[in-house]
């Protein structure tokens, strides 16, 4: 905690402004955050897509502001990936919180969510997304797929995307530098049962089976 935030605490306090004043809770930092992702999921059993109050998710994502020393733990960086999927908290059953680390100019596959929620916050640099409306399943005929919107975003922009959206492909636009972004995914699906990328050329699927992520703990 810097010295004026100590010392604007202890002025609130001394001027009774805040009662219930938590001093060294002033900060909404990553901590917080996932505090109130697992609180709103609850304790027991599993839960399905239905469950989650998304809107209510994206709104804690947006109010945490990016501060490097609470993610940094977390960061690894393999440069011989596209991006690196380091897990921050696995929630058994409810979601999983993790930091993605993207290479310049690297990106994923278009993939589905396997029917989850996915809320995604940009930690440092930026991320390009791309949106693609889902190909028609049972369509014997291949054709490319069609984009619905492509969007950049920035350091602390919070985006959403479900089935029901459509599919994505995230990259990191900038030639030279890192991009680090937050992901909630919940239930987490695509970890438990695996997941679908498409060929932006024919719209086929091919389904990969677990999504795995580098875990410090
Ligand atoms: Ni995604």
């Amino acid at each position: 905690m810097s010295t004026s935030a100590i010392l604007s605490t202890t002025g609130a306090i001394d001027k009774g402004l805040a009662p219930s004043y938590q001093p060294f809770k002033e900060n909404y930092d990553l901590e917080s955050l996932v505090q109130d992702i697992k609180e709103h999921l609850g304790e027991s059993g599993g839960i399905s897509s239905e469950d989650v109050n998304e809107a209510y998710l994206i709104s804690l994502a947006k109010k945490y502001i990016s501060d490097p020393s609470d993610w940094i733990e977390y960061f690894h960086n393999d440069t011989s990936k596209n991006y690196t999927r380091n897990a921050i908290e696995n929630i058994n059953h409810k979601a999983n919180i993790l930091l993605l680390v993207w290479n310049p100019g690297k990106g994923s596959p278009i993939h589905d969510h396997a029917n989850a929620h996915c809320i995604m916050k940009v930690l440092a640099g930026q991320l390009h997304e791309t949106v693609y409306h889902t190909p028609e399943t049972g369509s014997k005929e291949s054709k490319p797929m069609t984009i619905k919107s492509s969007t950049t975003f920035g350091m602390n922009e919070v985006t959403y995307i479900s089935d029901d959206i459509g599919l994505h492909r995230v990259h990191n636009p900038h030639p030279t530098q890192i991009a680090v972004s937050l992901h909630l995914y919940t239930p987490p699906n695509a970890a438990d049962y695996g997941y679908n990328i498409f060929d932006e050329a024919t719209g086929s699927a091919s389904h990969v089976s677990q999504a795995h992520s580098v875990s410090k703990k």
